[in-house]
């Protein structure tokens, strides 16, 4: 290879490394983290949805309680993250109230309430009796996602 091509080669590899860089950089923006936080309650929403229909009895499919208690604990897990400053409706159309802010403790008390009551959930499934699992996504849904969004979502 001749010097200049090789030349040529690591210049094209450096470039490569600075655009992925300037990549990784423009992340996590509060707008992006907006969306990707509404996006995850969505699914927390389709979750619960479903297990809704399996407490209520609409649906006999209580084999898939156990997947969806493990995907809403999962999730809640890094929900705090997903509120990064600024990035309310600075950052687009959004429902979270200035007190997730202002009140950081009470958020994160709620955090954690959602993450005992969904774990509690993933333990309840897993003893298979149909009443303790209803009144367990029950709630889950009252206290867990219904006790944050009472105080830190805007009321539509
Ligand atoms: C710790 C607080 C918190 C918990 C816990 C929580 N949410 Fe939310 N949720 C919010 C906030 C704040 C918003 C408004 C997000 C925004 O628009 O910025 C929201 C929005 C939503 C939305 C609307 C999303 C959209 O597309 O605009 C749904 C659906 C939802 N939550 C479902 C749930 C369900 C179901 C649970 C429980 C399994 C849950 N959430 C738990 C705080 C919470």
């Amino acid at each position: 290879m001749s010097r200049l091509r090789r030349g040529w080669l690591i210049a094209g590899m450096l470039a490569g490394a600075a655009m992925t860089a300037t990549a990784a950089g423009a992340a996590d923006e509060p707008a992006a983290v907006l969306k990707y936080r509404q996006n995850t309650m969505d699914a927390l929403g389709g979750h619960m949805g479903a297990l809704a229909a399996v407490a209520k009895g609409d649906v006999t499919f209580t084999d898939d309680v156990a997947v969806n208690a493990e995907a809403i604990h999962g999730l809640s897990q890094n929900l705090a993250r997903l509120f990064p400053a600024g990035s309310g409706k600075d950052a687009g159309k959004s429902a979270s109230l200035p007190a997730i802010w202002e009140k950081p403790a009470e958020f994160e008390q709620a955090v954690k309430v959602f993450q005992e009551q969904s774990a509690k959930l993933v333990e309840v499934a897993k003893g298979g009796d149909q009443a303790a699992i209803a009144a367990q996504i029950g709630a889950l849904g009252k206290d867990g996602c219904g006790g944050c969004h009472q105080n830190f979502r805007e009321k539509s």
